[in-house]
């Protein structure tokens, strides 16, 4: 194809430390090496985004790099033999925006090895409505279902449940059979939690969180998303047998525990790595997606649909916390 000239949301730093990101127009030569090229048609935002393009957390290895760590599109060129042009195609994580230029850009040049292919009942709009966000907790259930997780063990609550992966996994696991208690800082989000499916709405602030290393067992699965002494406590109160999904550090990257909830009730904490997911795992995801885990409530959480050029204003919601669902970004 002929090198086209595009935009991207492209983020550059001089110290290597402060980030100053800006929309440029680039040909495909300016973006990292791959063999897959895709013409963008939507992105989404994730924290993870909000902390590249802010600077507050350190996310991009190198400068400078096009931000996004989710793209769904057109395969518009391909020397990988499993990828065919035209097809549709998502990329999730992968080292997008950390190693690699990312998905907020009218093209994205990748890994074949990298592209799941949007599966039927699916398109790139609802794909990037769910984004790493949904994939993210479709791992996480997934992940614990592998391990015994099923809606007549009990309740699972959600933290960080007005975010992006909070109001997914309530969906998803709402529409499974599961029991879901939402934890949110947000007082006035009742609502919003209990129309994805939440049976319960419990809030940060009313918590007795105890001290004790074994407290009053409550729940038979949970996904964390913030760390801290929200994932500690989750430790301490969890049934016998019980998974955990770590996911997530929107509160701290603390962990401070014992092992008494592990080797008295046999608690499991697993480790949830979307960004490195093989793409057999990926595939398979994805699929259950569009099938079993398909949200019911989708267009309820996609709340805000933005262009490139508004990318700088919609980062700062995500760093204080005060956002709710998802954004997603149009690319053509
Ligand atoms: N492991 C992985 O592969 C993976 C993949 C995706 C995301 N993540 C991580 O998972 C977390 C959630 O991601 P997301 O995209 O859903 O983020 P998000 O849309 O920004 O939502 C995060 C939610 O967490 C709560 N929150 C935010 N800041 C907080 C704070 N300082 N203290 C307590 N609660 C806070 C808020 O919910 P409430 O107000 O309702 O409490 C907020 O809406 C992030 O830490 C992200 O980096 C990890």
């Amino acid at each position: 194809m002929s090198d086209p000239t595009f935009k991207a949301f492209r983020i550059h730093s001089a110290d290597g430390r402060k980030v100053e990101p800006r929309l440029e127009t680039l040909t495909l030569d300016d973006l990292s090496a791959g063999d897959v090229v895709i013409r963008g048609a939507w992105s989404s935002i994730n924290y993870k985004d909000a902390l590249a393009a802010t600077g507050v957390g350190r996310i991009l290895r190198s400068f400078p790099l096009v931000g996004g760590v989710d793209i769904a599109g057109t395969v518009v060129s391909s020397s990988d033999p499993r990828v065919a042009v035209g097809d549709e195609v998502i990329v999730n994580g992968c080292g997008l925006s950390e190693t690699h230029d990312g998905g907020f850009a009218e093209f994205a040049r990748v890994r074949g090895e990298w592209t799941t292919p949007i599966p039927a009942g699916l398109d790139a709009r609802t794909a990037m409505g769910l984004g790493t966000a949904g994939f993210t907790a479709a791992l996480a259930i997934h992940r614990m279902e592998q391990n015994g997780q099923a809606p007549g063990n009990g309740p699972v609550l959600v933290n960080g449940a007005t975010g992006g992966v909070g109001s997914v996994a309530i969906d998803m696991l709402s529409r499974r059979g599961y029991s879901v208690t939402a934890l949110t800082g947000k007082t006035t989000a009742t609502d919003y939690l209990t129309g994805l499916g939440a049976d319960t709405v419990l809030h940060t602030a009313a918590l007795d969180m105890g001290t004790r290393p074994l407290e009053k067992a409550l729940w038979a699965g949970a996904i964390d998303n913030l760390g801290g002494d929200i994932l500690a406590w989750l430790t301490r109160t969890m049934q016998p047998h019980g998974n955990i999904a770590s996911i997530g550090m929107a509160a701290g990257i603390e962990l401070s525990t014992t092992v008494m909830p592990f080797i008295l009730r046999g608690v499991n904490l697993l480790g949830i790595n979307s960004v490195e997911a093989p793409r057999a795992v990926r595939i398979a995801v994805w699929n259950r997606i569009a099938d079993d885990l398909r949200p019911a409530h989708l267009d309820d959480i996609v709340r805000h649909e933005i262009s490139l050029d508004d990318l700088v204003e919609a980062f700062p919601a995500y760093i204080d916390g005060s956002v709710i669902g998802r954004t997603i970004v149009r690319l053509r």
